[in-house]
């Protein structure tokens, strides 16, 4: 099975919602944003520029004509300048300018010559619009009102400015020039066609840098991804393996395989849990079908030999009867439902424990001194960890052998108990491993008594349950001690506690 990033079945545009699609979708936004908004003000600057240009150029003109009308306000005289001014500006010959000069109680003077028509077409210059649309000029200059206005002649935008020519208080005449403002609309096409053209290459290249490095970010991703669905129970070994540098998706990754480290191995101790619970109950149901064979095989069945094989099956049920619960109990407590713990006090609570474990055996027991005060715990747990050890203990000394419990308390609110004895001990490498479950040291295991192994690992899970420590470790006499510490211990008062006491 494979995953293939974001793509897949189902509506075609999902791919839209992959990483690759949205991070280039993204950046083309925020760039089609950037750029419009760059757009919108150099092309709105644009404009404003070239027609304060026209503006300024306009006004200019119109005072030149004012200063050049000079300063005899008789209408011919004004007429006379008006013409020559006009001349002059032709004589250059490049303007591209409409002027109307209106003298009071005389004519108008125009390089229009529609407008002119004293001087024939003496003075046509170059129009702007061209000869045919002369009237539509005309009209415009004609009808104009004094200050800036923009009239359409023949589809493009003219430019207007009037001003009154006064000389001692009195107008003498109206001067009007008149400019196409078509430039205004070239400049801002060009300022278009430029943003379009590097636009369109930037959005693209965008795009690209976008998906590629979107590629790049989701790569690791969608090999987690496929990493993940190659994984199963049956096969944890796959990793990805990062090697980039430490960034976020290298923690994830690290993350995932570290996460995939554990799965294995809690999946291989989970294995070789169920091979050796399956291998225990084996072992008795083997014996119960050897010995009930053995019996369907005789002849003559005597009582003694029903009793023999009756009493056989009933140690070998037994047997697995407590390794069921065994069994149950560990599985309980890996669901973390063991313990309910409430306030006991502590001093009758192990006294009555110990003269209860001194029935069990033949045994020297001995119980150390008690510290007075209450213990927030689960007493039945606590009273089954207690046992195992001194089972363990008993199991490990002959008759008359030592088994001591003691009890102190450690800190302010924690408290030991510990069970000793005389016999070989448990070797110093072997102090971690004997909390497994099903682990036994090979002495136990050549011996083929006692139990499956999961006495000390039952007595971990109540005690870590608790919130406690057990460890194994070695008595004043050589032989073994194992001890678990527990929290929740409360002293009361400096009452002595019990002395000392041994029982055989
Ligand atoms: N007091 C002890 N002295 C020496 N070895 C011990 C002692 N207690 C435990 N061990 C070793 O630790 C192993 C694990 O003990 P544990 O109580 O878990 O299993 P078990 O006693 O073999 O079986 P079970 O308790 O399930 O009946 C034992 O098999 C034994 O080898
Ligand atoms: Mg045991």
């Amino acid at each position: 099975m494979s995953v293939r990033g974001a793509s897949g079945s189902g509506s075609p545009w999902r791919w839209l919602r992959g990483l690759r699609a949205r991070l280039a979708l993204s950046i083309s936004l925020i760039l089609v944003v950037t750029l419009g908004t760059a757009f919108v003000a150099t092309y709105r600057g644009t404009g404003t520029q070239v027609r304060n240009q026209i503006d300024d150029d306009l006004r200019t003109d119109a005072q030149a004509v004012d200063q050049r009308l000079g300063y005899d306000v008789r209408p011919r005289a004004l007429g006379e300048a008006a013409d020559a001014y006009l001349q002059d500006r032709f004589s250059f010959g490049a303007s591209a300018r409409l002027y109307l000069i209106k003298i009071r109680g005389g004519g108008d003077v125009s390089n229009l010559s529609e407008l002119n028509p004293a001087e024939g077409d003496q003075r046509v210059g170059r129009d702007v619009l061209g000869p045919r649309r002369e009237s539509d000029e005309a009209r415009a200059l004609r009808t104009a009102k004094l200050g800036f206005s923009t009239v359409r002649v023949n589809d493009e935008p003219l430019r207007l400015y009037f001003i009154s020519a006064r000389r001692a208080g009195r107008e003498v005449a109206l001067i009007g020039v008149g400019e196409s403002a078509a430039s205004v609309g070239r400049a801002q096409s060009g300022v278009a066609r430029t943003f379009l053209v590097a636009g369109t290459v930037t959005l693209l290249a965008a795009i690209a840098l976008g998906f590629v490095l979107a590629s790049r970010l989701s790569r690791p991703l969608r090999r987690m991804a496929s990493t993940a669905a190659e994984v199963t129970a049956g096969d944890l070994s796959q990793r990805i393996g990062s090697r980039r540098p430490r960034d976020e998706v290298r923690v994830l990754s690290d993350a995932f395989d570290s996460m995939l480290d554990r799965l294995e191995n809690a999946f291989a101790r989970q294995r070789g849990f169920v091979a050796d619970a399956s291998h225990e109950l084996r072992t008795p149901l083997t014996v119960i079908r050897g010995q009930l064979e053995v019996l369907a095989r005789q002849r003559d069945v005597s009582r003694e030999d029903v009793r023999h094989v009756d009493e056989v099956v009933r140690t070998e049920v037994l047997r697995m009867e407590r390794l069921v619960e065994d069994l149950l109990l560990l599985a309980r407590a890996d669901e973390g439902e063991l313990v309910r713990a409430h306030s006991l006090d502590l001093a009758p609570f192990v006294e009555e424990l110990f003269d209860s474990l001194t029935l069990t055996a033949d045994r020297r027991f001995e119980l150390g001194r008690l510290p007075q005060g209450r213990l927030i715990a689960d007493e039945d747990r606590i009273a089954q960890v207690v046992r195992n050890l001194a089972r363990n203990a008993v199991e490990h000394t002959g008759p008359g052998g030592l088994v001591r419990l003691t009890v102190k308390p450690i800190g302010r609110n924690r408290v030991e108990l510990a069970i000793e004895d005389d016999g070989p001990g448990i070797p110093a490498e072997q102090r971690d491993r004997v909390f497994d479950r099903f682990h036994r040291t090979d002495s136990a295991r050549a011996r083929r008594t006692g139990g499956a192994g999961l006495g000390l690992a039952i007595a971990r899970a109540i005690v870590e349950a608790h919130g406690g420590r057990i460890s194994a470790g070695t008595s004043p006499e050589g032989g073994a001690r194992v001890a678990f510490e527990l929290p929740g211990f409360r002293a009361a008062g400096r009452r002595a506690g019990r002395e000392p006491s041994a029982r055989t």
